[in-house]
């Protein structure tokens, strides 16, 4: 707003004539949380298509991560068949915000097409996975603030199993992600290239191990420069860790990110819980504000109505797409205030 709008409303306000702001229409998470980046995953199921959400996503956001548009079911449905409709709405979206794009994602082991399957060869899909990540890279280069090169690699069967077990690993074995980040280096040496995983988020057999992963990587040569920290958390279980394990990640010299920020209640809302709710979102964007080379936060959706998480009300908006406490909470930590 001008000065002149600002002291023009302001005369208006103390004339009487305007009624008394809703105190959340003053805060705009996203310029809170500079310098860094508050984000959320976009739909386009919903952008434009709802007014309220709409609203909230053009006025909050400083980076926005596709929700599915750029899963390569999505993106490259056929053999070199790519259809960038969606995912192009949401880079065209965030432009015209001024916002950054997260793309997501090239190595996964779900939401693949059928013709990604295991009766291709190492050869084809080695191929295939590079055509995939130049395509793409291509298509968006100069556009993308990073990608998700890698997604959900890790075993949950640590230490046992270091890897996942899916199509990647069955043809690669261990040089799967070494393979996708290679390939995403050489298109474009522009945007961040990130691990991103899930029950990494405190520091346990399953961090521990892509921590190892990481340190051979970097080791090797083979180029990654983030790590993304899901944080699809349940409510009253963040891990005590948290900030130091993110610490241990930017001690190696990466970025690191909150990328998938989600609380859900397991059962239904009440104010207890929202209250509990607001504390989590607090420690979580708290713990990224303390750690220097934590560049983002972003939630993994915008209001209650529209999580993949269906009645976990997780969201820092409810389905009325008004501030929940969660909201205002995520405003504390960014302002660097006390826990709510
Ligand atoms: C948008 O919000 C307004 C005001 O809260 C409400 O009256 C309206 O029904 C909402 N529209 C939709 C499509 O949810
Ligand atoms: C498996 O992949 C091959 C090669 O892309 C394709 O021809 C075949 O139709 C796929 N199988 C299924 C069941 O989709
Ligand atoms: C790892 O292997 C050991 C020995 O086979 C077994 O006792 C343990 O349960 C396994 N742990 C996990 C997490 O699978
Ligand atoms: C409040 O909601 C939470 C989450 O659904 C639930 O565990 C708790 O029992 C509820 N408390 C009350 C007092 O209803
Ligand atoms: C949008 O979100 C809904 C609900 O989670 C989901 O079913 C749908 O696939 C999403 N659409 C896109 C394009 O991501
Ligand atoms: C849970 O969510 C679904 C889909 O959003 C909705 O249809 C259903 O009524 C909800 N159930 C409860 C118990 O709130």
């Amino acid at each position: 707003m001008s000065l002149f709008l600002c002291l023009f409303s302001l005369a208006l306000y103390s004339a009487g004539s305007l009624a008394a702001p809703s105190p959340s229409q003053n805060i705009i998470l996203r310029d809170l949380a500079v310098p860094r980046f508050f984000g959320a995953a976009a739909n386009t199921t919903f952008l434009f298509h709802d007014v309220n959400y709409t609203k909230v996503i053009e006025t909050q956001f400083s980076i926005f991560t596709p929700e599915n548009e750029m899963k390569w079911e999505s993106i490259e449905p056929e053999p070199n068949g790519f259809d960038f409709t969606a995912a192009d709405e949401i880079v065209r979206f965030a432009e015209s915000v001024n916002a950054k794009v997260r793309g997501h994602n090239f190595m996964w082991g779900n939401q693949l097409p059928p013709w990604v399957n295991d009766t291709l060869s190492a050869t084809e899909l080695d191929r295939a996975l590079k055509n995939h990540i130049t395509t793409i890279m291509d298509h968006y280069r100069g556009k993308l603030y990073s990608w998700d090169v890698i997604n959900e690699m890790i075993s949950d069967n640590t230490p046992n199993e270091t890897f996942k077990d899916n199509i990647w690993t069955q043809k690669f074995g261990e040089e799967a992600m070494p393979k996708a980040l290679t390939y995403a280096r050489a298109v474009d040496s522009q945007p961040k290239l990130y691990i991103n995983d899930y029950s990494i988020e405190g520091i346990n057999s399953k961090s521990d191990a892509l921590y190892s992963v990481v340190s051979s990587f970097l080791a090797d040569g083979v180029p990654v420069d983030a790590i993304g920290f899901q944080c699809h958390f349940t409510l009253g279980q963040i891990p005590d860790t948290l900030q130091e394990n993110l610490q241990r990640f930017a001690d190696l010299g990466l970025d690191v990110a909150i990328t998938e920020l989600d609380i859900n209640l397991m059962g239904p809302s009440n104010a207890t819980a929202l209250e509990q709710q607001a504390k989590d979102y607090w420690t979580v964007v708290n713990a990224c504000v303390q750690t220097k080379r934590c560049v983002s936060t972003s939630v993994w959706g915008v209001s209650d109505d529209h999580s993949w998480i269906p009645n976990g009300s997780v969201l820092p908006w409810n389905a009325e797409k008004q501030p929940k406490p969660a909201f205002y909470a995520i405003a504390d930590a960014f302002e660097g205030k006390p826990e709510p």
